[in-house]
């Protein structure tokens, strides 16, 4: 189990038991496990020539597209899935459950066309049989995509702002602890550790303790060793190699002095004990893997793992998301956050792929296509439909559009600035009623009536009036109000009047003052009553657009983090392919020395040599065969038998087949046209991996020795 009791000793950190290496399949060699196909498990160094290498990666994207097309249509089977969520945990302690399911997904049936296998389920029996291609699975799941100096513009805002902050801050001598989860194979850690030292007044003290864990557990044997490839060379300045890296035969090894200031240990970031009293946590490019509900759980560690005002650096496509009352933006465009003080936090429901809710199409009294001609006639077919009284068309903003019929008892011009507004030029008596009935109307969509509204002019009678609001949509779906006035006849009004006072004897007459300033009061009251309602239910609209925001502002941000998960999930198949083409590249080399080691040999040896396939055609000749035996560049691919030979031998052919057949060498002695005598020595040609693919015949000159023992 990873101890917190090993970290802030400043030594190298105690390695985990390491587990026990597993098992390969068992296949013979030279035969394909029928589970596994024909294919390479990683690490495998079953090289293949680069017609095979085509052509295996044109298989593994055809069923890769193949298993999408299937996977697009319906997901990979929950059941299965759990099940190999529970083989990686039960083998590795990582429960993926949590992490993005497309990614995972992906990363699965990259496998899957790997080994060439078309359902999850088969998967999932061979995962259980081949601990081999757990350990693929594992490692291909958990991305290691890094590099010195990731996101060069950050390291200059650290290097510039926060880190020379963070050193003044420190007490004497006491190191800045730093905190660098998901490290992979350790670049990131050493460049914090080289952008402190560079910051670093003092020589003498380590200004820095940096902690980087991750959960693969090769990725922080590698990040110990701390030697890395001359490739480094495109990220680091030549200053920094000088100065902080050691020029190694296999590349470049970082130097002791920044070893030292860096802890690698294996950790789950979601499942052990986190560090505490950290002053900088740079978690970069490990969220955009893990779901919401891991998400939350890793801020709140953050937040607990940071002291007041600590650090928190993310990816380039990180946010902290909903968990703005934990950190607070400190410079945003380099996604570096601070600890605020201790929030009150409730746990926050991941808000989900939400519809915004449809919008409520209000139903206008009438639709038409037109212009304003148009819409005066729509006008009049409205007020035809009633007894064409008093009243004007206004618009949304209360401009009078136009007068119809005798408006002057109810409407007047106002001093000062010349105006339109209905509001402005309603005569005493009437605002407050006709701005009820004009806010009603706009707020049911429903025609508004207003009674008994006590009118006085200037010099006007006083009239008793109606007002009625007729709201309608125009043209082009805009709004407009159809203000009718009814004045109200005397006879009418005394009669109600009558009838009134029979039925409440008390009540004052309705042009007394008082009375008339009561009324005012209440359509005013009821007037504020309605502002406040339209008011809350705005709040609320608002509240509920402003979810909306967030809501698609986190699919928004979901999507650039799949984005950048595709992206680095590219840079390490291009890494993968980078390996590759160096190993075929070392192989070619190798095999080249080997042909010029063959030649070097064929040409030394004085006697011909021969070699000859199994079907008895000519692969190769040395010069001596050229010479004794006739033989030309053009008789490679033809048969033995096809050849005109200079040897008296009837029963070469019999010979070779015999040698094939029998795996034995064999030697006779033959005689050339010319009388010239030879040992022939015929020999199986072997693989190294001991097939017979052949024959080589070997010619040795004995006519001298032939002559000498004749003449005896
Ligand atoms: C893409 S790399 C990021 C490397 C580095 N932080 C950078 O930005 O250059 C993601 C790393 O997160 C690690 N990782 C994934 N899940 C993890 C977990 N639960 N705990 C710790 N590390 C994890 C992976 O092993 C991998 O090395």
């Amino acid at each position: 189990m990873w101890m917190t009791a090993q970290m802030g000793t400043g030594s190298p950190a105690t390695k985990r038991a390491p587990r026990s290496s597993p098992r390969r399949p068992p296949t013979k060699k030279g035969e394909a496990n029928p589970a596994l196909g024909r294919s390479r498990p990683a690490g495998d160094s079953d090289i293949l020539g680069p017609a095979g290498i085509g052509k295996d990666l044109r298989g593994i994207a055809q069923r890769t597209a193949a298993l999408k097309t299937r996977g697009g249509a319906a997901p990979l089977p929950e059941g299965d899935l759990v099940r190999l969520f529970q083989l990686l945990y039960a083998a590795r302690d990582v429960d993926f459950t949590h992490y993005k399911p497309p990614t995972i997904e992906r990363r699965i049936r990259r496998r899957m066309a790997a080994m060439k296998v078309h359902s999850l389920a088969d998967y999932v029996r061979l995962l259980t049989d081949s601990p081999q291609e757990l350990d693929a699975l594992y490692a291909d799941i958990l991305i290691r995509v890094t590099s010195f100096f990731r996101d060069p513009a950050v390291f200059e805002v650290l290097s510039r702002d926060v880190i020379p902050a963070m050193l003044r801050e420190r007490s004497d001598n006491e190191p800045v602890r730093v905190w660098v989860p998901g490290c992979a194979s350790g670049e990131e850690v050493y460049s914090l550790a080289i952008a402190f030292l560079e910051a670093s007044a003092d020589s003498y003290s380590s200004p820095v303790q940096i902690f980087g864990t991750d959960v693969s557990e090769p990725a922080i044997d590698r990040a110990r060793a701390g030697l890395y490839p001359a490739t480094i060379a495109e990220n680091v300045s030549p200053e920094r190699l000088r100065r902080f890296f050691t020029t190694s035969e296999d590349g470049y090894r970082v130097n002791r002095y920044v070893r030292d200031c860096c802890v690698f240990a294996r950790q789950n970031l979601t499942q052990d004990p986190p560090f505490s009293r950290l002053d900088f946590i740079s978690c970069r490019n490990v969220m955009i893997y893990l779901g919401p509900v891991l998400q939350r759980r890793v801020m709140n560690i953050f937040h607990y793992a940071l002291r007041e005002a600590g650090y928190l650096l993310l990816g380039s496509s990180e946010t902290i998301g909903n968990f703005g009352d934990l950190f607070r933006a400190s410079d945003r465009k380099t996604r570096l956050y601070q600890k605020s003080a201790s929030p009150q936090r409730q746990a926050v429901p991941y808000i989900g792929n939400t519809q915004p809710p449809a919008r409520r199409e209000k139903t206008g009294m009438v639709q038409e296509q037109g212009s304003i001609p148009n819409l005066f006639r729509e006008a009049d077919n409205v007020l035809l439909a009633r007894i064409s009284p008093a009243g004007v068309l206004i618009n949304e903003q209360m401009e009078i559009l136009q007068f119809r019929g005798r408006t002057g008892p109810f409407l007047e011009l106002a001093p000062g600035t010349a105006s339109l507004n209905l509001l402005k030029m309603a005569r005493q008596g009437l605002l407050a009623d006709l701005r009820i009935a004009i806010h009603s109307a706009h707020k049911n969509d429903t025609p508004a009536r207003r009674d008994g509204i006590h009118l006085r002019g200037d010099g006007n009678p006083a009239i008793t009036a109606s007002v009625e609001v007729l709201p309608f949509t125009g043209p082009a779906k805009e709004r407009f109000y159809l203000v009718l006035f009814h004045e109200q006849p005397a006879v009418a009004i005394e009669a109600k009047s009558k009838k009134k006072r029979g039925s409440a004897a008390a009540e004052p007459p309705p042009s007394r003052p008082v009375e008339r300033l009561k009324r005012e009061l209440d359509a005013t009251r009821e007037y504020l009553q309605s502002i406040i309602e339209e008011q809350e239910t705005m709040n609320e609209e608002l509240r509920s657009a402003s979810q909306e925001t967030q809501s698609s502002n986190e699919e928004l941000q979901s999507t650039n983090e799949e984005l950048e998960t595709a992206k680095e999930e590219l840079q390490s198949s291009n890494e993968e392919l980078t390996t590759l083409n160096e190993e075929l590249e070392n192989r070619h080399e190798q095999l080249g020395r080997a042909n010029n080691d063959l030649l070097n040999i064929l040409t030394s040896v004085d006697f011909p040599v021969v070699m000859l396939d199994s079907g008895l055609r000519i692969r190769r000749f040395n010069p001596g065969a050229q010479r004794t035996l006739n033989l030309v560049a053009a008789d490679i691919g033809r048969s033995i038998r096809d050849l005109k030979m200079t040897l008296v031998l009837d029963q070469l052919e019999e010979l070779i087949t015999g040698v094939i057949d029998r795996l034995e060498a064999c030697e006779l002695e033959v005689q050339d046209r010319a009388g010239r005598w030879y040992l022939l020595r015929i020999r199986p040609y072997k693989t190294m991996e001991n097939r017979v693919e052949g024959v080589v015949l070997v010619l040795i000159d004995i006519n001298d020795v032939k002559r000498l023992v004749g003449s005896r």
